[in-house]
């Protein structure tokens, strides 16, 4: 019984003892996309000897032991069938984020998903028709414009104000495009800048899309690794009316190194818009449970809490080490500290224009592979986006070269 198998993990993760997050594993075998340096096909492989990768965002970590313990157990059973979420696996959800994130969603909001994009594809095909135009805020994670776009809806892009190294809402902006929306794809907290939004921001929002009817489709992966004092504010818990329009997309990948056995879980406290959703969702056959990621979720977010804590004091040693390094080493460069994630955006604009592309420059001058601003759209050019989730030798390693590249400039 999973009850049984997870209490006995929760013991056994009650004595993680010290993690060692400093040491560094090959990923190569296993077809890591971040160490292959390549997205997919059609986006071109970056080459290089001894690259070394801080981009694409997942860890280089291993997930916390008893996540494996019971995978291998799973692996070892041998028989990988059809697999089904029993209400105990809404329940460790509900648990999770009411004991995290101060939010209890009712158990019969939550609906299952194999992972976030593919829910955001099916809310837009669901509540919005094509042309409609949906807003999101950039620089933004570039998949929601492939979303909107690659499901024939209006892309509506409102820029964030930059304010002394940190991003704003442009509310005035927001309202005007919001006169044109249906739907609008929020990122709390917000990837690439690592921000979390306060509640003062999130009623703001609330406001504007509750005046002109627009849809609020939360995706709040980031949502765990929290770096600052500010609280993670789930948008649906602002008000009845907040919750009423929204859709609140998690999941335990970011969180716990699990992007290669996804599963997700959106909740949706209107009721005639969740069983409109969960009928796209079947229509597309999106239901069925995947063996490894369904368990994975329910033994992490059942017994990896001690686990998070130490990675999260990990990231945030290894934020500071950024910080620390890049004002006194990296000139030309400067971080936006994060609330949470583990993503650091560095504001390159003059050295990008100084040596014609920084992400190339470090890439070719340093053998560090970063994000490119220019991916997250407009606000993002000559920034570069920098994962700490690794090992802090190899992000210091990665530090170092970046430092010699710029003395040799
Ligand atoms: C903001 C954000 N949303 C969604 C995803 C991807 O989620 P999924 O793999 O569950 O579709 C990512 C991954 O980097 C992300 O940063």
């Amino acid at each position: 019984m999973a009850c049984a198998d997870i209490s006995q993990s929760t013991v056994a993760e009650r004595n993680v003892g010290m993690i060692d997050f400093d040491r560094i594993y090959d990923r190569h075998q296993f077809g890591s996309v971040k160490w292959a340096n390549q997205w997919d096909e059609f986006s071109p492989r970056i080459e290089g000897e001894d690259l070394l990768s801080l981009w694409t965002a997942d860890m280089d970590f291993r997930a916390p032991e008893t996540v494996i313990a019971r995978l291998r157990e799973a692996a070892d059973h041998g028989i990988y069938g059809y697999t089904r979420r029993d209400p105990r696996h809404y329940e460790i959800v509900q648990s999770w984020f009411a004991r995290r994130h101060d939010w209890s969603p009712a158990l019969e909001s939550l609906l299952p998903a194999p992972a976030i994009m593919p829910s955001v594809a099916a809310m837009l095909r669901t509540f919005t028709k094509p042309g409609d135009g949906v807003i999101v805020q950039s620089p933004i994670y570039s998949p929601y414009f492939e979303v909107i776009q690659g499901n024939g809806r209006k892309l509506l892009v409102n820029r964030l104000r930059l304010q002394n190294n940190r991003y704003e809402l442009d509310l005035e902006n927001f309202e005007k495009l919001a006169a044109g929306a249906r739907a609008f794809l929020f990122c709390n907290p917000h990837n690439p800048a690592g921000k979390a939004w306060t509640r003062q921001e999130l009623t703001a929002l609330n406001d504007v899309c509750e005046r002109y009817g627009i849809l609020v489709i939360s995706d709040d992966i980031h949502c765990d690794i929290r770096l600052s004092d500010r609280p993670h504010i789930v948008f649906s818990s602002l008000s009845e009316d907040a919750a009423e329009k929204s859709f609140i997309c998690t999941a335990p990948t970011k969180t716990f190194n699990l992007a290669g056995v996804p599963s997700a879980t959106v909740s949706v406290a209107n009721k005639e818009r969740r069983e409109a959703l969960l009928a796209t969702m079947q229509a597309s056959f999106m239901v069925n449970a995947n063996f490894f990621g369904r368990l994975a979720l329910e033994v992490a977010y059942s017994t990896g809490a001690p686990w998070l804590d130490q990675l999260t004091r990990y990231i945030g040693g290894n934020v500071d080490l950024v910080l620390k390094f890049a004002e006194d080493r990296l000139p030309g460069i400067t971080p936006m500290r994060p609330d949470a994630s583990f993503l650091v955006w560095l504001d390159a604009r003059g050295l990008d224009r100084k040596v014609g592309g920084v992400q190339r420059f470090f890439v070719d001058r340093a053998g560090v592979n970063l994000y490119d601003g220019r991916v997250y759209g407009p606000g993002g050019e000559g920034y570069i986006r920098l994962n700490v989730g690794c090992p802090r030798p190899l992000l210091r390693r990665g530090l170092e070269r970046m430092s010699m590249a710029l003395e040799s400039l």
